[in-house]
């Protein structure tokens, strides 16, 4: 069994035999960098996971402007909304790196939830854990100022992608300028000055797609 579905919420509550079965109901695939896996608005019959690499979830506003919703990387669960609650596809997801993902039919699905109470559970908490940051987010977007958020965003990148360093926390988030302003909600002008005030407090370094963090504690205060 791959080493990662340990840590994957959906296969922690299984034994090793049930998490194989479950596994091998699930579809491998690759994704190069740039491809898209679905568009939002499509219908959706499989939830998927992520294995390697990252994935990230956009929403477009009715004026065409697109907003970040999140970025996955392994052991991340998506696409299981329009299981639960059949509709539309809401959210695009894109590969950000090349990526590996395995996908879950809604037919393969059906009959561990009906069976296991503990994999129906385990995606309940992901949901309930989901809705905890979308209302946290949605309050930072209505009382936290801009850098206030981007060191928020910066924290949550680094808890997901950081690896530790002799001087802090390199994080490869591999997004662009733009897209780290997609994940914040504001333009890219507010977010790269807020970035760079960091940069020069010493607290981070910037670097194309990556940024280094060395002073966690400073960027944390600010981001409450
Ligand atoms: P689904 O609607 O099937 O396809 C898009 C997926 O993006 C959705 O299921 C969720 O898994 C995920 N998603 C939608 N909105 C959010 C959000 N605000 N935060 C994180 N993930 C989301």
């Amino acid at each position: 069994m791959d080493a990662n579905l340990h840590r994957i919420p959906l296969f922690s509550a299984l034994d090793d035999e049930a998490a194989l079965a479950l596994r091998q109901t699930m579809v491998p695939q690759t994704l190069k960098k740039g491809k898209h896996l679905f568009q939002e608005g499509e219908p959706g019959d499989r939830l998927y996971i992520v294995l390697e690499g990252k994935i990230k979830l956009t929403h477009a506003s009715g004026d065409g402007r697109e907003s970040l919703l999140m970025v996955l990387g392994p052991g991340d669960m998506f696409g299981e909304l329009s299981l639960f609650d059949p509709g539309p596809r809401t959210a695009t997801a894109v590969a950000v790196t090349d990526s590996e993902v395995l996908g879950l039919g809604n037919t393969d699905l059906r009959p561990w939830l009906n069976g296991r109470p503990e994999v129906a559970q385990a995606l309940l908490q992901a949901l309930a854990h989901r809705l905890r940051r979308t209302n946290e987010i949605m309050s930072d977007l209505v009382f936290a100022d801009v850098p206030g958020r981007v060191a928020k965003a910066l924290i949550e990148l680094g808890e997901k992608f950081g690896s530790r360093s002799a001087t802090g926390l390199v994080v490869n988030h591999d997004l662009t300028q733009e897209e780290l302003a997609q994940l914040v909600g504001a333009s890219r002008e507010t977010v790269n000055k807020a970035l760079a005030d960091f940069a020069s407090r010493g607290w981070i370094r910037l670097e194309t797609r990556c940024v280094e963090i060395f002073d966690i504690e400073r960027l944390s205060r600010r981001a409450k």
